[in-house]
């Protein structure tokens, strides 16, 4: 993964990131009592703006927090950060923690005011390999707490699952719960079968995914038939393609799930289709101003 850009911002200043300081009794970095978004920046914008902001005003309203910034200024804020770091593809990094106070209190103190950070990285585009022969997963139990649906930066279990792709060689853990798909631990899942595409429903097991939402829309725009339901383990391992969503990567076919290959072991129809649509679609929209959603 590239070094990120230089130039950060943070609570109200742009900074150079390798000067940025937080106080050790930041909640952020005490508690994990914090949330964050990465949104894609494809020609000096940010991609699917809304959808991201509107994330995280939810992820602080599930923590009680109120949104520090309107979405106007952080408009602004971002438009003003890419800038500074320069041309080409990036994502930007935002981190809201509930700020610092003196001492360790786990009660949250209503006084404080947040910790807001933002960084952002170079984006780089779709591997040619990756789209030729699609991407390793593999399996783990989903050892995570029962509020998936906040982006909170508490992403223990997160991590040690993506600790076993990488040691696995895979570029995505699978995340299972209960006989049952769940997500990955940093990607959403959909599953193709017989030309349908299955997914579980939206629900406090998985984070809504703004890329999924996206892949969906396409999907529905393309008459590609959708089932939001539970997806069985063993309809995942049979199924004819499996594909990941990340915000920073768009959609990846996944051709083998622990070792075995998926369906023939090559990037399928659905995924074709649904990555042509992206495409389509981001040159479309990229051009625009930002258009602020209530
Ligand atoms: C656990 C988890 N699920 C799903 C996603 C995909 O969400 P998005 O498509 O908005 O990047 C992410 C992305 O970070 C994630 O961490």
């Amino acid at each position: 993964m590239a070094a990120p850009l230089p130039i950060a911002w943070l609570n109200g200043e742009f900074v150079a990131l390798a000067e940025a300081r937080i106080s050790p009794l930041d909640r952020g970095f005490l508690f994990a009592d914090a949330v964050y978004e990465v949104l894609p920046v494809y020609n000096g914008r940010p991609f699917l703006f809304n959808a991201h902001i509107g994330r995280l005003e939810r992820s602080l309203n599930a923590l009680g927090m109120e949104t520090p910034l309107t979405r106007a200024e952080w408009a602004t804020l971002l438009t003003e950060l890419i800038r500074r770091n320069g041309p080409g593809d990036q994502y930007v990094y935002i981190q809201v923690s509930r700020g610092a106070e003196f001492g360790r209190n786990h009660a949250p103190n209503p006084a404080l005011s947040p910790t807001i950070f933002l960084m952002s990285s170079p984006l780089s585009a779709l591997d040619e390999a990756v789209r030729k022969c699609g991407v390793d997963a593999v399996t783990v139990p989903d050892e995570r707490w029962a509020r998936c649906d906040i982006k909170s930066t508490s992403l223990l279990p997160n991590i040690l699952a993506k600790g076993a792709a990488a040691r696995a060689g895979a570029t995505e853990a699978i995340l299972l719960a209960e006989g049952h798909l769940r997500e990955g631990s940093s990607s959403a899942v959909l599953t193709v079968r017989n030309g349908v595409i299955y997914a579980p429903p939206e629900g406090n097991e998985i984070l809504p995914s703004t890329t999924r939402a996206l892949a969906l829309e396409l999907a529905r725009r393309l008459d590609i038939a959708i089932r939001l339901e539970p997806v069985a383990e063993s309809d995942l391992r049979s199924a004819d393609e499996i594909m990941l969503g990340f915000a920073t990567r768009g959609v990846l076919p996944v051709c083998r799930l622990d070792g075995q290959p998926v369906g023939r072991g090559e990037p399928g129809p659905i995924w074709t289709q649904l990555q042509t649509a992206f495409e389509g679609y981001r040159a479309a929209v990229q051009p625009l101003p930002i258009h602020l959603e209530a």
